[in-house]
């Protein structure tokens, strides 16, 4: 393991302003995304939109790192030039998902755990190979009546730690994504409680399977009320419940927490990671690793339409450039008025 590498490569990614753009929809994903806007979910659209996203000017700014789906890291651009080759010119390192999706649990069938350790180490080879540094992993722990079960948290946690260790054992920086979901209709209460059982497992398991702390980045979602829940919360209480939920489980030496969205509008998200650094100075770089908080905008501006690329990449840079903001507390609803306009 070349622990400098991964130290590097961590830090780049939480650097000051900047965050991860999460664009590793699998195809089974971003069939729902073009739904949203009529497209069919067809090589070419793919491979257009990703193209819309990566080659818009400037978003290197704002974007440390992004994380592409197996078929997209081995594409081209439109111009003909490898995407991950695409990335790097853009001031952008390129990473990859490695889970292959979350299937029922023995025994707890509404619950998941996530596959893809079998011919992990080769495909990280691979995957380095053709220019990823980073790689995520996302374990999923459903809220319900007497959810999750234990045995969900356990099984999740140790399969993290392993794909941690993997990717470290090839110089691959893991981000490790173990997301409690807010689909239910919990309060933020319970998501405290979860997250912290969650969370305390996961780095159970990392530090019991070896894991560099200081060369792994964590992605959790924030602690916030489920989607349906009656009692909603302002950005600086979820910004309370996130960071101490935080301060008593996540060791200092992990260098960055790098957000999910999760299912929050753009701006929720962006105001909601406004407040964490508007708090003051944390232990960690507190960033974002967001799919649809960031893409949202962009998808609808675009509609599919070559003629509307780029407006979809003024929407893409505009929000990218509002959470770069919110990186440091600087994010206001007045800017939120003036770039976008809502
Ligand atoms: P969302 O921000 O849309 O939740 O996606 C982030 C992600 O990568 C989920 O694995």
């Amino acid at each position: 393991m070349n622990q400098n590498e991964l130290i590097q490569t961590a830090k780049a990614l939480v650097a000051p302003n900047k965050g991860i753009l999460a664009a590793d929809e699998s195809t089974g994903t971003i069939e729902k995304r073009f739904k949203s806007i009529g497209l069919s979910n067809v090589e070419e659209n793919r491979r257009a939109y990703r193209d819309l996203l990566f080659t818009t000017k400037g978003f290197g700014d704002f974007i440390s790192g992004v994380i592409l789906y197996d078929e997209t890291i081995k594409q081209k651009s439109l111009a003909g030039t490898p995407f991950p080759e695409v990335l790097a010119k853009a001031g952008s390192i390129p990473g990859i998902k490695v889970d292959t999706g979350a299937v029922a649990l023995p025994n707890s069938p509404e619950e998941k755990r996530t596959q893809g350790l079998d011919g992990l180490r080769e495909r990280l080879v691979e995957y380095k190979k053709l220019g990823a540094r980073f790689a995520k992993w996302r374990a999923v722990i459903t809220i319900g009546e007497k959810l999750p079960t234990r045995h969900c948290v356990v099984d999740n946690a140790h399969q993290l730690a392993i794909y941690a260790a993997l990717c470290q054992e090839q110089g691959i920086v893991p981000i490790v994504e173990p997301e409690v979901l807010m689909d239910w209709s919990n309060s933020i209460e319970r998501c405290y409680e979860v997250t912290e059982e969650t969370l305390c497992e996961v780095f159970t398991a990392l530090c019991d399977h070896g894991v560099l702390l200081e060369g792994m980045l964590l992605k959790p979602n924030m602690v916030i009320a489920g989607k349906t829940c009656p009692k909603q919360n302002t950005a600086k209480e979820v910004a309370e419940w996130t960071v101490k939920c935080f301060n008593r489980t996540v060791p200092a030496a992990v260098p960055g927490i790098v957000f999910l969205s999760g299912g929050q509008t753009s701006p929720q998200a962006t105001a909601n990671l406004n407040a964490m650094n508007a708090m003051g100075a944390h232990p960690w770089q507190l960033s974002f690793s967001y799919g649809r908080a960031l893409q949202d905008e962009a998808l609808k501006a675009w509609k599919g339409d070559a003629k509307n690329v780029a407006a979809g990449q003024k929407a893409f840079i505009t929000r990218a450039k509002l959470n770069g903001a919110a990186r440091n507390g600087k994010y206001s609803e007045a800017m939120e008025k003036e770039l976008v306009g809502v």
